[in-house]
């Protein structure tokens, strides 16, 4: 598989994130990750530990209904957050941006529970596959429309666990 971009690159990145994050907010209130699982896992966690102290952490699980479906941007909520978000300073953690459905459908849920602050952070974002202008305050790296792999992307649930990103042959 072609790499696309290397460990160091991603975590180089984290740290550049990370400190862009924390320069946005008040130096003593805490921040709020919701970490969108599955494929924002591995990103939650070197970010959480490229930052301060001053951070909690949460997760939520969506779902498409079907791949067929996805174009209609139906989003299942499969686990939801264990604690509120009223007067927080909220963060989403999601892994990719592509079509822009399963984040818009996240920030209207998260929206309406009354976070003080509500953005949102992507490592990755697909600008060309753009169906709904999202709103995305921190972006790792934008790349081209190619089927990428590895840290936390998948292909059939595989490759989530490689430390590079990857473009996977023949797509
Ligand atoms: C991926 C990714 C985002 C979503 C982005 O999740 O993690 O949640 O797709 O696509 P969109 O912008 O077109 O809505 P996926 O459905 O593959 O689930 P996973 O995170 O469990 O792999």
């Amino acid at each position: 598989m072609e790499i696309l971009l290397t460990s160091d690159m991603i975590q180089q990145r984290i740290r550049e994130m990370a400190g862009e994050i924390e320069a946005d907010y008040p130096a003593d209130e805490n921040i709020h990750l919701v970490g969108v699982l599955k494929g924002g896992f591995m990103f939650m966690a070197d970010l959480v530990r490229a930052m301060g102290s001053r951070v909690t952490l949460d997760f939520i699980a969506v779902s498409s209904y079907a791949k067929s479906t996805k174009s209609s941007g139906e989003v299942r909520l499969v686990k939801d957050l264990d604690s509120g978000l009223e007067g927080r300073h909220v963060i989403i953690i999601e892994d990719i941006v592509d079509t822009g459905l399963t984040l818009t459908y996240l920030q209207d849920i998260l929206r309406a529970r009354a976070p003080r602050t509500l953005r949102t952070a992507c490592l990755l974002s697909k600008p060309s596959r753009r169906k709904v202008d999202v709103v995305v305050d921190y972006i790792g790296f934008t790349i081209e429309d190619r089927f990428v792999v590895g840290y936390g992307l998948d292909y059939a649930e595989q490759y989530r666990n490689l430390r590079d990103i990857a473009v996977l042959d023949g797509e």
